[in-house]
């Protein structure tokens, strides 16, 4: 009996697994360019960290984790998100603030599987600890926007919205209960229990019918007080500047606890596989987070981007691989050929040689099996002439190189 991958998983088959990797290398990269440091932190916490960090009341907790207990007795988590691992990890280690740090890896939601959305998904993500002015929002929406112009993926806007702080939440929370208390019989079960523990998650509701009775709810960005109000708008102003695509969104309030100030969702607009309500990163502020875990008061903000969200907006990835293939077809050929193979490693060039096909069809269909773009051929006529038959699987045209030209002709086409 064959046995299947769990329902919400997924198995990255070449050449999606190349494509996986080039969007986690060029992330890389391009963190690195802003100043950020890899971080790679346990797939699995204990539970209490993320109960203390996303929230008592979100329905990360509350609905989607994954959690078990070990033979040692512990309560653990398999983690559901990045940032408080990394927050974790800084105050533990006792890491000097301010510090960007960035990590790539598998996270873990029970969710209901569809396109885009997995159990077992992988984010790329990036936290800066320490860091509290405007200037932090536009470095990492600009860096968000290098990577997608990076991956050819123009379409992108930022939605972008303030959830304000500690001074003016509780009174906005006030009028947005009073509001929830007079549409009581309208709402949801979930939301009326939401009305009551944390009254801000209803705008995370998926029931449209609740969706379309909050459109005119009271919203927290009307009700900023002086501080919340300067701080977003000094990062409206620096994205206009910067000409940074966005659009304030008052019912973005996003669905983990830990944000203070600036939230914020990169969108994509173009056509895509991916569904037009999903967004392929979040992001916000959370400036009590370092503290509420026993450090200092270090204001912190940080944003997550999903690999397989992203994969959906791209063009499939070409089978064909930039691989050349020797066939060599008599004695003499074969020992060329194994000089040949190594020559072509040594200089980057992704190369293999079969001794094991001895006819020219029979080589070209192992090629073709192989998706190598290129083949070599070498016969008694080649040797001769001191050229290599270059053939071209994709296009199938064919060419005499000479030898000596062989690794120059390559990597240009290549
Ligand atoms: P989040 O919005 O929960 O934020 O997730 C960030 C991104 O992860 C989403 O925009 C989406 O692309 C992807 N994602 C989430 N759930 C799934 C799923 N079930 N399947 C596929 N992709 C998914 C966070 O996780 C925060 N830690 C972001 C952050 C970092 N905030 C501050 N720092």
């Amino acid at each position: 009996m064959i046995i299947n991958n769990p329902k919400g998983t997924q198995d990255f088959l070449p050449p999606l697994s190349t494509q996986k990797s080039y969007l986690e290398n060029t992330f890389r990269k391009i963190a690195q360019l802003y100043g950020f440091e890899e971080i790679v932190t346990p797939t699995f916490e204990h539970t209490e960290l993320f109960l203390r960090s996303t929230g008592l009341t979100t329905d990360i907790v509350t609905k989607q984790m994954y959690t078990f207990v070990d033979k040692g007795n512990r309560n653990l988590a398999l983690r559901p998100e990045g940032t408080p691992g990394v927050v974790r990890a800084v105050l533990q280690y006792n890491l000097k603030l301010p510090i960007r740090l960035f990590y790539i890896g598998p996270m873990f939601r029970y969710e209901r599987p569809q396109k885009g959305r997995y159990r077992e998904f992988y984010q790329l993500g990036v936290e800066i600890i320490g860091e509290g002015q405007p200037e932090a929002e536009l470095e990492l929406i600009d860096l968000a926007m290098r990577y997608f112009r990076e991956l050819k993926l123009e379409a992108v806007v930022t939605k972008i919205n303030s959830v304000g702080c500690k001074v003016c939440r509780p009174q906005f929370r006030n009028s947005l209960k009073g509001f929830l208390t007079d549409n009581l019989s309208k709402i949801c079960e979930d939301c009326k229990v939401r009305a009551e523990q944390n009254p801000l998650r209803v705008f995370d509701c998926k029931e449209d019918t609740c969706q379309a009775i909050y459109q005119s709810a009271p919203k927290i960005t009307d009700h900023l007080c002086y501080e919340c109000q300067k701080h977003f708008q000094t990062v409206l102003e620096g994205l206009s500047k910067r000409k940074l695509p966005f659009e304030l969104d008052k019912s973005l309030v996003r669905g983990l606890d830990y944000y203070t100030r600036t939230t914020f969702e990169f969108v994509p607009t173009g056509a895509s596989e991916l569904g037009s309500k999903d967004s392929i990163g979040g992001g916000g502020r959370y400036d009590n987070l370092v503290k509420d875990f026993g450090g200092p008061q270090a204001p912190a903000i940080g944003f997550a981007l999903g690999l397989e969200r992203i994969l959906l907006c791209l063009p499939k990835p070409e089978r064909w691989r930039p691989l050349v293939f020797i066939i060599s077809l008599d004695e003499k050929a074969d020992t060329e050929a194994e000089g040949l193979v190594h020559k072509l490693r040594d200089a980057d060039i992704p190369a293999l040689k079969s001794s094991q096909v001895k006819t020219l069809r029979a080589g070209l269909g192992l090629a073709d099996t192989l998706y190598c773009k290129y083949v070599i051929i070498i016969g008694g006529d080649e040797l001769q002439k001191k050229v290599y038959t270059v053939k071209n699987l994709v296009d199938r045209s064919q060419v005499e190189v000479a030898q000596d030209k062989l690794i120059e002709y390559l990597k240009a086409t290549l």
